[in-house]
């Protein structure tokens, strides 16, 4: 089954309808960098629309073309439409011209094959900005002994992600998540990096 495949089944058990609570309490508190973002993966494109605002875009990208379908319709009526782009494109193919202050990661990653996270790692180092770029990765599931070929989603921990960013990002925070979305409790943890000095 092609991601493509599911989409236009309409089998996305991974879709929640809406962010997960973490994402909406760091946009609330205005922790995130604010200027541009990027949200690989995005499906139907909640964290697109939650993370963009006044003084921050957001590009969404997703290589099926009903996951932007999707977004269009809720990207309809939000207040800061004008400040998001939703890419229909094989992210390891995305070749933007201005790098991001800030990736947002949540179940792209985990959506791989293990032998992609290599060129996952390098589009993280390609796309953030080389001094003040963040990866913000709400690391999904971590689900201690589970069976590492079982997915997607493909079970992740905090160790694997900052090992797979360790040559150019360096881990500012790692932190279990306390609220989620239901079904998801105590499997997110939420890990924020920054470039290397
Ligand atoms: C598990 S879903 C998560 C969607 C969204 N992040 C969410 O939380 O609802 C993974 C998404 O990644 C997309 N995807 C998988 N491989 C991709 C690739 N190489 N380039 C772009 N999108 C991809 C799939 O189409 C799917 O929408």
């Amino acid at each position: 089954m092609t991601w493509q495949a599911a989409w236009e089944e309409g089998r996305t058990p991974w879709d929640a309808g809406k962010s997960a609570p973490v994402l909406r309490s760091l946009v609330e508190a205005g922790s995130l960098p604010q200027g541009r973002a990027f949200v690989p993966g995005a499906g139907s494109g909640y964290d697109v629309l939650t993370l963009a605002g006044p003084e921050r875009s957001v590009v969404g990208l997703d290589l099926a073309p009903v996951a932007k379908a999707r977004f269009d319709a809720l990207a309809q009526t939000h207040p800061h439409r004008e400040q998001v782009e939703f890419v229909v494109e094989d992210a390891f193919a995305y070749a933007p011209q201005t790098p991001f202050d800030l990736v947002w990661d949540y179940t792209f990653l985990c959506a791989l094959p293990a032998e992609l996270r290599p060129q996952w790692a390098a589009m993280m180092d390609r796309l953030l900005h080389p001094s003040r770029g963040e990866l913000a990765a709400l690391i999904f599931p971590v689900v201690p002994g589970a069976d590492p070929a079982d997915g997607p989603p493909y079970p992740m921990t905090p160790e694997l992600v900052t090992e797979l960013v360790a040559p150019f990002l360096q881990p500012v925070s790692i932190v279990p998540v306390e609220t989620s979305n239901p079904g998801r409790e105590g499997k997110e943890w939420l890990g924020r990096f920054k470039r290397r000095p």
